[in-house]
């Protein structure tokens, strides 16, 4: 079986494009790949975010990954300060990738890279993510495409370590979600659904209430040709609506697009069929929520194995760069 890992910031809820871009995958992962999942709560700290909603947001992303489908029989969910081989490995990381290669990080540039206040943290964020990666020696490595950069850097660091250490890490492949996966802001539909950038009629939450997700489809931009069609280019608000319909139906969207003359029919379907996929995940919510202690009992059991896959690695990492084993 292949080794997978990803990992998933505990930003606050969850939205669609979370859900069928990434959290519907690792479900299906857990199955056919031996399957590391990795709340990254230190990537969070990168951010402004208050010390009680990061805690408090690290545990509602475990809830949301459990009622979504995550077994803990079947895969290893953790968060990632519990296990701190990830902070021991940035470093070595960080004496092997270069000043150079992490300014040319396109994220890093978007965020605000140039200006002399931000964080260390936000320029090393992509090292801390190969070390995420290469400690569980995954051979792929499930992510969204504004993250294809990121991977392609763990690759070079790895391929780079193993060249002057010895072969001690996985060169990992990104696996990126099959198409239609990609959803889009329900208001600007030519940009990624985004809790950071969008309005709030532009995202969903996939815990959301039935009545806001039915409200927000219906106020979904289309356009005013007034036919259905799947045309992402021409008419991308329509085509999201389509996708929509097809990854919570399982359907194909060209196909869908033969059902409707009318976008207020579409919408309505739309909206129905995403409450219907949501609904045993909201249900699963509620009861996870009521019983945070289970949780946390999941989350030091994820630890526990995911430390002693990380802490193997580590030990040799340290070991080839020539760090003296304890006597
Ligand atoms: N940077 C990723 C994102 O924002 C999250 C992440 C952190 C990650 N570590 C990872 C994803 C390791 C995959 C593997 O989406």
């Amino acid at each position: 079986m292949p080794r997978v890992l990803s990992g998933i910031q505990p930003s606050g809820d969850l939205h669609l494009g979370n859900y069928f871009g990434a959290v519907r995958n690792w479900v299906a992962d857990q199955e056919r790949a031996d399957a590391f999942y990795c709340i990254v709560d230190l990537h969070a700290l990168t951010t402004s975010i208050e010390p009680g909603q990061l805690r408090r947001q690290t545990v509602d992303a475990a809830c949301v990954l459990l009622a979504a489908g995550l077994d803990p029989n079947q895969c290893t969910l953790f968060v990632q300060s519990h296990v701190p081989a990830h902070q021991q490995l940035t470093w070595l990381l960080e004496c092997t990738a270069t000043v150079g290669e992490l300014r040319r990080m396109t994220q890093f540039k978007d965020k605000g890279g140039g200006q002399e206040t931000v964080r260390v943290g936000l320029f090393t964020y992509p090292v801390l993510m190969a070390a995420d990666i290469l400690l569980y020696n995954a051979d792929q490595v499930p992510v969204g495409d504004d993250q294809r950069q990121h991977l392609e850097l763990t690759r070079e660091i790895a391929i780079r370590f193993n060249n002057r250490y010895g072969g001690v890490f996985t060169v990992p492949e990104a696996t990126i979600p099959k198409v239609g996966a990609r959803v889009m802001d329900l208001q600007h539909p030519e940009r990624k659904m985004s809790k950071s950038v969008s309005s709030p009629l532009g995202t969903v939450g996939i815990l959301e209430a039935p009545e806001e997700i039915e409200r927000k489809i219906k106020k979904a931009v289309t356009d005013t040709d007034g036919e259905v069609r799947y045309d992402p280019e021409s008419k991308p608000g329509l085509a999201n609506l389509l996708s929509l319909l097809a990854a919570s139906t399982d359907g194909r969207p060209e196909q869908l697009a033969e059902n409707y003359d009318r976008y207020g029919d579409l919408k309505k379907d739309v909206a129905a069929a995403l409450i219907e996929a949501l609904r045993p995940l909201r249900e699963r919510y509620a009861e996870l929520d009521a019983d945070r202690g289970e949780v946390l009992r999941l989350l030091g059991l994820g630890a526990v194995q995911a430390r002693e896959v990380a802490n193997e690695t580590y030990a040799r990492a340290a070991d080839a760069v020539g760090l003296l084993a304890e006597p």
